[in-house]
């Protein structure tokens, strides 16, 4: 039973690949993960890039987000539980905004997004979907900013 509801699921949603989302339900997580940018939900990535991202937090992207050793063990193990198994990453990329779903998804956006000073870059997911923070990418709540 579990497995046919599973699969309805899949049917009815065109992109279950990347957006069949977990909540971000982990405090630890949201809090070190959420400070700088916000805590993108781990079915943006595989486990691959996850597991780059958490070993290199030293040079995580231009910046030191290095963590207590506790904090880097139980967020890594929140991420390989609940990382997508079945993106389409086979570089293990690990900015979420340079995989081609997500590159078709928002190509016209690119320029406008970085051109204003309200959003700045395509990474700022809550710049335009204001409920991204709440799982929610739904099209009824995205605002582009002008
Ligand atoms: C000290 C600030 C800081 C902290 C803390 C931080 N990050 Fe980042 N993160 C950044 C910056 C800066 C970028 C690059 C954003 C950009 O390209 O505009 C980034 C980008 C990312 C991206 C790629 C987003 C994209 O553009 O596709 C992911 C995924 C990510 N961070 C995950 C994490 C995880 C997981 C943690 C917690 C272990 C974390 N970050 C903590 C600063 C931070
Ligand atoms: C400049 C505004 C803007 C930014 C920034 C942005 N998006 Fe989007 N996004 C859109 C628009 C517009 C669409 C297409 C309309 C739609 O289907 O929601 C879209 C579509 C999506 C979809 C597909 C929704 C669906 O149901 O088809 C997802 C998922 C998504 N974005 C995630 C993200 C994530 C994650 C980030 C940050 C890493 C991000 N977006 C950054 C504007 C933006």
């Amino acid at each position: 039973m579990k497995k046919i509801v599973l699969s309805l699921t899949l049917v009815a949603s065109l992109y279950a690949d990347h957006f069949n989302m977990p909540k971000t339900t982990n405090t630890t997580y949201q809090n070190e993960c959420g400070s700088c940018h916000m805590a993108f939900q781990p079915s943006f990535l595989n486990q691959g890039a996850w597991k780059k991202i958490m070993l290199n937090l030293n040079k995580h992207f231009e910046v030191d987000a290095s963590l207590e050793q506790v904090d880097q063990q139980t967020i890594l193990q929140y991420l390989m539980e609940n990382a997508n198994s079945r993106l389409k990453n086979p570089n293990n990329e690990i900015s979420i905004t340079k995989l081609p779903w997500f590159m078709h998804e928002h190509k016209r956006l690119q320029a406008r997004a970085t051109a204003n000073p309200k959003i700045k870059t395509l990474s700022n997911c809550m710049a335009c979907h204001t409920r991204a923070d709440k799982n929610d990418y739904d099209e009824d709540n995205v605002r582009i900013p002008r």
